[in-house]
């Protein structure tokens, strides 16, 4: 849990143990904050005052959970329930490489020549704010995170997504949102083999492709879209297909994930699994 990257020093009532006070759950702290233990050096530095209670001095480091998988597999709803109950960050990859898709329709470049496609990432601003559990994205200040949910620019983010240049400035802009903040879940297809291949914990889930076809027919239902189910299923192993071949930040598990199948699994199950398992690593660190 505890590394160099970025410390963090914050002030936490203990009780006699040294550990953090019950009531440390009215300080506003991100909830894995009260899982995380002291550094010794700092606890005896600050301990003593009232029987062993008193204040302590925390020295957190910033905690990177990445999770990657194909589409459907339930990592974008997963991170975000995780991010909500962790009281972390959450930033969805996916709407990066989206953002940068819509800019690049808009300007009607060719979606087949990087120079083109890396001057519209030079000239328009593209904006990701960190707020609890969601994501919003805008282009050059203009809220633009439902438009990228277009089956238009789902279907083009692959040009975007198999460009080295690109993804190398994405994956700077990942690195650059996370080092803001103190707890980070991070979904995608390349976060724990590449954007940030020392995370704390990693996570790569995956499910059949029929189950997965089946919820995104779902979620596209409750938007009122009906698509038949084949085209989904026809849709989602292409998207595969790409995410997998390319050479650059293609889809696969870190050597050190830790593989989740959800294809028996409602989410919360999911999420259950994945919490335990945060806990434990992040305890055991400490
Ligand atoms: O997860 P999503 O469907 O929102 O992703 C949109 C596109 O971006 C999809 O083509 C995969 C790609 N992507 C990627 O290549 N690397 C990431 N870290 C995240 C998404």
């Amino acid at each position: 849990m505890l590394d160099a990257r970025c410390s963090i020093l914050v002030t936490c009532k203990a009780n006699q143990d040294g550990y953090l006070s019950d009531d440390s759950q009215d300080w506003k702290l991100p909830p894995l904050l009260r899982f995380a233990k002291p550094l010794d050096l700092l606890r005896k530095k600050q301990r003593g005052k009232q029987n062993g209670g008193g204040w302590l001095l925390f020295r957190m480091a910033q905690v990177v959970i990445t999770i990657d998988g194909p589409a459907g597999s339930g990592k974008s709803t997963a991170a975000r329930l995780l991010a909500k109950r962790l009281g972390a960050s959450f930033l969805d990859t996916g709407a990066m490489y989206r953002a940068v898709t819509l800019a690049a329709m808009e300007a009607g470049v060719d979606m087949n020549d990087e120079k083109q496609l890396m001057e519209v990432l030079d000239k328009r601003k593209f904006g990701f704010r960190s707020e609890g559990d969601v994501m919003p994205a805008f282009i050059d200040g203009k809220d633009v995170t439902e438009k990228i949910r277009s089956p238009q620019v789902t279907a083009n983010a692959r040009y975007i997504a198999s460009r080295p240049g690109l993804r190398e400035r994405l994956v700077r802009m990942q690195r650059d949102f996370a080092s803001n903040q103190k707890i980070i879940v991070t979904e995608g297809r390349d976060q724990g083999t590449v954007a940030f291949a020392d995370a704390d914990v990693k996570f790569f889930l995956t499910a059949d492709l029929k189950e997965r076809a089946r919820r995104r027919h779902i979620e596209l239902k409750e938007k009122g879209i009906s698509e038949d189910i084949n085209k989904i299923e026809g849709d989602i192993r292409s998207r595969d297909e790409s995410d997998e071949k390319r050479k650059v930040g293609p889809l696969k598990a870190a050597s050190d994930a830790i593989v989740i199948d959800t294809t028996k699994l409602n989410i919360e199950q999911v999420v259950g699994k994945l919490l335990k398992i945060v806990k434990q690593r992040c305890l055991k660190k400490g």
